[in-house]
């Protein structure tokens, strides 16, 4: 099978989000579609998988133009696509979905589904339980449950946008393996969509590049990673020193915690971050650091321990106390909890910013937007609903939102899904914080940007905590153990 895309174009008002663009995927591959933050990936995958309409051009399989109106066409056709933000039915168990979309009525057969689900199970190595509700799976788990399900249905070409953004390491690898072994032990096509160049050098066998809606370039790979970012940026990307800073008065202290959910408890966490520092929270995805995050936020009491913010008990006051005494949180689920879809840009902003009048001032609220879009570098306009921005740009128009003057930050995965570009650019700002005298908490995936960042580094495994404190112990080789509980 050769999917070719040919001269696809597609805008948006006044947004040229794809130029003239031709490709062509060869069977028995592994490409990656690479590209700063709004260049057009997305808006490609989704034309190639019939989400969205191109205002010209074709998708051409095995030679024959297809006529793509829905992604069931392009399934139908052997191209199916995990996309960035999950697109399933969360109030449905894992079986359920997994049936979604085929064919079979109303009454399918669920016993020989259930066999079939687990069959493609074992031979993956998923651990998915059929009868587990989807809401109650972290983001690896129904990204393989979605995989599943388009293998099932025949799909031969796989499109996967930033699929390891948000999951664990062990999840990055299973994945890793079966997207291998579908391309060269089967003969499937893997398309790839990735800001991870390391992901992409271990995974791809080629690479093409966008820059602004234009194809600017391709690369075989092995071939190293500045080459990449040269041909994605026009110029070389190098990351920066991050200078330190001495650390001023205590901001929070935290004593003696003990966190409980449905997945874990967490107990005995201390821990007193100053004016100006920045700790790193690391841990496996579900290990204890999004609970503790938000019990500094306000959002989930503990069950013991004191929370202190500039001396004072805080430990089971609300977010909006929290938020009074300079505390703010930047969740991961972009659009899920920070953002809210179907409002713009502006209306986003008329809603956060500090009034004392009991009506929107529009006219501030729309000068305010404009002046962040701009100091931001966000590629959208003051009316445009947040998620028609590309997933890059509405984490820095997250960023845009918050308050300043701020006396604690915190921050789950915050350059997850930027460029190299934004990501470092994101970094300067927070970092520039410190100067202000905020402290910075934030929890990463990126064992990477925790070692380049922290000053300190809180590592979350099995209920327990560890700090390290000695920048000589901050290695990613290190923290890789800690995390995965070995010492
Ligand atoms: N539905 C839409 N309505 C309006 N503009 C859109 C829509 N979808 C995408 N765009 C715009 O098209 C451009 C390309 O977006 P796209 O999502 O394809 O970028 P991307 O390369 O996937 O970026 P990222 O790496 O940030 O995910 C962006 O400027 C984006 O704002
Ligand atoms: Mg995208």
């Amino acid at each position: 099978m050769r999917v070719e895309l040919q001269q696809i174009s597609k805008t948006f008002g006044r947004v040229r989000a794809n130029q003239d663009i031709s490709l062509t995927f060869e069977e028995g591959h592994i490409y990656a579609v690479l590209g700063e933050n709004g260049a057009g990936k997305s808006t490609l995958m989704k034309i190639m998988s019939g989400y969205q309409a191109a205002d010209s051009g074709h998708v051409v399989v095995d030679g024959q133009s297809l006529e793509l109106r829905a992604p069931t066409d392009a399934i139908e056709h052997g191209i199916g696509m995990l996309y960035q933000d999950p697109l399933d039915f969360p109030p449905f168990t894992v079986l359920e979905n997994f049936i979604a979309g085929r064919p079979g009525g109303v009454f399918p057969d669920m016993e020989a589904a259930r066999q079939h689900f687990l069959e493609l199970t074992e031979r993956f190595g998923f651990a998915l339980d059929p009868d587990r509700y989807v809401d109650m799976l972290t983001i690896g788990e129904r990204q393989q449950l979605e995989i599943l399900r388009l293998l099932s249905l025949g799909v031969r070409v796989l499109i996967l946008d930033e699929p390891t953004t948000g999951i664990s390491a062990e999840q990055k690898q299973a994945l890793f393996n079966v997207l291998k072994s579908l391309a060269h032990d089967e003969q499937m096509t893997i398309i790839l969509v990735s800001h991870k160049l390391e992901d992409v050098i271990e995974l791809c066998d080629h690479a093409y590049v966008l820059r602004r809606g234009r194809f600017v370039g391709e690369k075989e790979i092995p071939c190293p990673i500045p080459q990449l970012v040269e041909l994605m940026f026009g110029k070389v990307i190098e990351r920066k020193e991050v200078p330190r800073v001495s650390v001023g008065a205590p901001v929070l202290e935290v004593e003696n915690l003990a966190l409980s959910s449905h997945r874990l408890t967490v107990e005995n966490l201390s821990l007193t971050v100053h004016e100006g520092e920045v700790i790193g929270l690391a841990g496996l995805d579900g290990s204890g650091q999004g609970a503790f995050i938000r019990s500094i936020s306000g959002l989930f009491p503990p069950m013991r321990g004191t929370i202190r913010v500039d001396g004072r008990d805080m430990t089971r006051a609300s977010y909006h106390d929290f938020a009074a005494a300079g505390v703010a949180f930047l969740p991961a689920g972009r659009l899920e909890e920070g953002l809210i879809a179907g409002m713009t840009l502006t209306e986003h902003f008329a809603l956060t910013l500090p009034s004392r009048a009991p009506w929107v001032n529009w006219v501030r609220a729309w000068r305010v937007t404009q002046e962040r879009i701009q100091h931001f570098n966000v590629k959208g306009r003051p009316n445009s609903p947040i998620q028609t921005l590309s997933g890059g740009n509405q984490q820095r128009f997250a960023l845009a939102l918050l308050p300043d003057n701020l006396r604690l930050l915190l921050l789950e995965h915050p350059t997850r899904g930027l460029d190299v570009e934004s990501a470092n650019y994101i970094w300067e700002q927070l970092l520039a914080r410190r100067e202000q005298g905020t402290a910075i908490i934030f929890i990463s995936a990126e064992l990477d940007e925790i070692v380049a960042y922290s000053d300190r580094v809180m590592v979350f495994f099995g209920g327990q905590t560890t700090l390290v404190e000695d920048r000589a112990q901050m290695t990613v080789g290190h923290l890789g153990e800690l995390i995965g509980g070995r010492m």
